[in-house]
């Protein structure tokens, strides 16, 4: 009889499990699938970066064990690249550490700073990692309900003096997923003064950070004055040069915090491969054009949405970044009911709401993972079946 940790009992997919059974039954009943929902880039990394890779991969050097702190030369790539973008400043020896993927560290940082019992402050909706990694380290999570009203940002004023006092670790996440809501340069402020106030670290998640659309620019939470003495920032190569299936991320900022994750990786992990250091080098110093590219891609695709969504009156917001649609559920249904009954009628594959926090209930999440001739029929069969099966409901 094998029983589980304690600790295992905080993790669930329950709901990302229940649709992908449904998405798998559907293909096999011979249904055209349209998956709009795990948000795994469609796209290709572009050519210069798959050599980069095939060149690495055929040096027999490159197959030992690589230090988990990554090579110098991705570390100071990974500096300049933040220079370029954000005008932010980056020792690469100290401020800089590389992940296998945003994902592990996301899951490590809290085993780094969290005592059982302390309270962590989490985004609800959220990306689940953001409350597994703080649960399997024995935090308290309290989660800070992302609203509308208030743009999708925490209200800090409604969280006790109490939970803050016993607060050491914050969790934020903009361009977002899965609200695909921004955040602000006086927010940012507010949220390093509230840091300083009640000793606790920030951790922002900028996994979307090249993402976006209209001209927007995403600030670093770093370029905030005083972001550095208390935090700590994430990125990624996945979504940016669609380099997911990789697994090169990255963690910049407050180097003691980086030196404690940096002492549990080298317990725990023997670093990224090789030749997907150099693929990360040289996606990160070689032309940006790709990233402009790829970013053209999802605003088309996001327009092909909002625009179809709104011609059969769904009200849905047209975001600014990211790779997804937050969209209301325009019935009386679930989430997950209205997600079932999506696919049903026209095999379009979302994520209902709920799976993000109970904060997410109401709404779906589309991600823009299809071209846009799959999107376009996507919109043309839901208009078909919302207009057939619910007139005047939505
Ligand atoms: C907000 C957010 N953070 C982190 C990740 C994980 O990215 P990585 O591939 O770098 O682990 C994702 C992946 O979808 C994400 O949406």
């Amino acid at each position: 009889m094998i029983q589980q940790a304690e600790r295992m009992k905080g993790l669930t997919a329950a709901i990302f499990s229940e649709v992908a059974e449904l998405q798998k039954k559907a293909m096999n009943d011979g249904k055209d699938i349209i998956q709009l929902s795990i948000g795994s880039p469609d796209l290709p990394p572009a050519p210069h970066i798959v050599e980069a890779l095939q060149a690495a991969a055929r040096c027999e050097d490159n197959y030992g064990y690589t230090l988990s702190k990554g090579k110098t030369e991705l570390l100071s790539a990974i500096a300049d690249w933040y220079w370029d973008k954000f005008k932010v400043k980056l020792a690469p020896e100290t401020e800089v550490l590389s992940l296998l993927g945003s994902q592990e560290g996301l899951a490590h940082i809290s085993l780094c700073l969290v005592n059982p019992g302390d309270v962590v402050l989490v985004p609800d909706p959220g990306y689940p990692i953001f409350s597994a990694g703080p649960l399997m380290a024995g935090a308290q999570l309290y989660k800070m309900p992302l609203l509308p009203v208030n743009n999708y940002l925490p209200d800090f004023a409604s969280i006790d003096e109490e939970v803050l006092q016993k607060t050491k670790l914050m969790i934020l996440n903009y361009p977002n997923n899965p609200l695909a809501a921004t955040a602000t340069r006086e927010f940012f402020a507010e949220v390093v003064a509230l840091a300083k106030r009640y000793n606790f670290i920030v951790c922002h998640d900028f996994a979307y950070s090249e993402l976006t659309f209209d001209g927007y620019r995403p600030d670093s939470f770093l370029s905030v004055p005083g972001a550095k003495e208390v935090g700590v920032e994430f990125n990624s190569l996945s979504k940016t040069y669609n380099m997911c299936g990789c697994r090169v991320g990255y963690i910049v900022g407050n180097s003691e915090v980086i030196a404690l994750l940096e002492r549990l990786k080298s317990n725990f992990d023997y670093g990224i491969f090789a030749p997907l250091q150099v693929a990360a080098i040289a996606a990160l110093t070689g032309p940006q054009d790709c990233v402009a590219e790829t970013a053209r891609t999802y605003q088309r695709r996001r327009d092909i949405i909002v625009d179809g969504f709104l011609s059969m009156g769904w009200q849905v917001e047209r975001p600014q970044a990211s790779m997804y649609i937050w969209a209301k559920v325009p019935t009386a249904q679930s989430s997950l009911e209205f997600a079932k009954d999506l696919l049903n009628h026209t095999g379009v594959v979302v994520i209902p709401g709920n799976a993000f926090g109970e904060w997410g209930e109401g709404f779906i999440r589309i991600a823009l993972v299809q071209p846009e001739a799959r999107l376009v029929e996507a919109v043309k069969r839901i208009k078909e079946w919302l207009q057939g099966e619910l007139d005047g409901r939505i």
